[in-house]
């Protein structure tokens, strides 16, 4: 489902879709997750439409073969979102190479679910570190550039976990429902100047959850392969219609999930 907020920039005018790329062409956009999954594959396909695309995420040999494949406008910065001077850093340097940055993504996320009687508390604050920290650290690095700049674009990824809890996803929820709670209060905050999109996703084929370490978590769900998962491709076109809208539109959320039994 698609929700479609008007915002009062009466300069612009609705562009078609097939001027998407006319709308995505030279962008600046940071993408943080860049390096597997939705991130990945998003970054990709932006490359392809003519945006300047910087990759941000811990893995550097991946980084490092996407720069190289997707050419000359995309660059990538080694970034671990949940240290503050990270993304500093990740911003400063797309500002200095670029001249500015359009789009900030705050993609990056992992989710080793467990149940509370488990006891996994590393696992629990590495989840806030850097589900919730390294969004707050993204806004606050990309902020005041954007709101003296007048314009600007922050996506974030929640999940339909951010809507709907499960049994042993209470942290990994509790990351993504505040995720909710932090995007709403910033449109709410600078949503006249800075369009805010927060992107709740169903199951998709991706890395994550490889990090589950719990017993119980595995045989709760058994084969979790077996479960009806969105290609990575669904999220790519969420985010380029986003990134598409015309000047006075901001798309606020988007949720979306696979057709069939799902685990929330
Ligand atoms: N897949 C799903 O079913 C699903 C559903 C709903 C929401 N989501 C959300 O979607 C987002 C993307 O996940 P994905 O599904 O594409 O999974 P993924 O393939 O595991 O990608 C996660 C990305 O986050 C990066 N990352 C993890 N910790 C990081 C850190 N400390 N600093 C910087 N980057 C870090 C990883 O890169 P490095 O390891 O190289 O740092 C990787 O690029 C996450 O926020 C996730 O919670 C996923």
């Amino acid at each position: 489902m698609y929700l479609v907020q008007a915002q009062v920039h009466p300069d612009h005018t609705y562009k078609t879709d097939r001027m998407a790329q006319e709308a995505i062409e030279n962008k600046v956009i940071v993408i943080t997750g860049a390096s597997s999954g939705m991130g990945a594959a998003t970054a990709r396909r932006l490359a392809q439409l003519g945006a300047k695309v910087v990759l941000a995420a811990r893995r550097e040999d991946q980084l490092k073969q996407m720069a190289v494949e997707m050419g000359k406008n995309t660059m990538y910065v080694l970034t671990d979102v949940s240290k503050r001077a990270d993304m500093d850093h990740l911003i400063q340097t797309a500002i200095t190479t670029f001249g500015h940055v359009d789009v900030l993504w705050n993609n990056a996320g992992i989710m080793p679910i467990s149940f509370f009687e488990e006891g996994k508390v590393e696992e629990w604050e590495r989840m806030i570190d850097i589900n919730i920290k390294g969004v707050l650290y993204g806004i606050n690095a990309v902020l005041p550039h954007m709101l003296s700049r007048g314009q600007g674009h922050i996506l974030t990824t929640s999940s339909m976990g951010g809507l709907n809890t499960f049994p042993s996803g209470g942290v990994y929820s509790g990351t993504k429902y505040a995720v909710r709670a932090i995007m709403e209060t910033l449109r709410k905050e600078v949503g006249e100047t800075i369009k805010v999109t927060t992107i709740y996703p169903g199951t998709v084929a991706t890395e994550l959850g490889h990090d589950i370490t719990s017993p119980k978590v595995n045989a709760l769900f058994g084969n979790l392969d077996a479960l009806p998962k969105m290609d990575t491709e669904a999220i790519v076109n969420a985010v380029i219609y986003a990134l598409s809208q015309p000047g006075n539109i901001t798309v606020n959320d988007i949720m979306l999930r696979p057709l069939g039994k799902t685990v929330n």
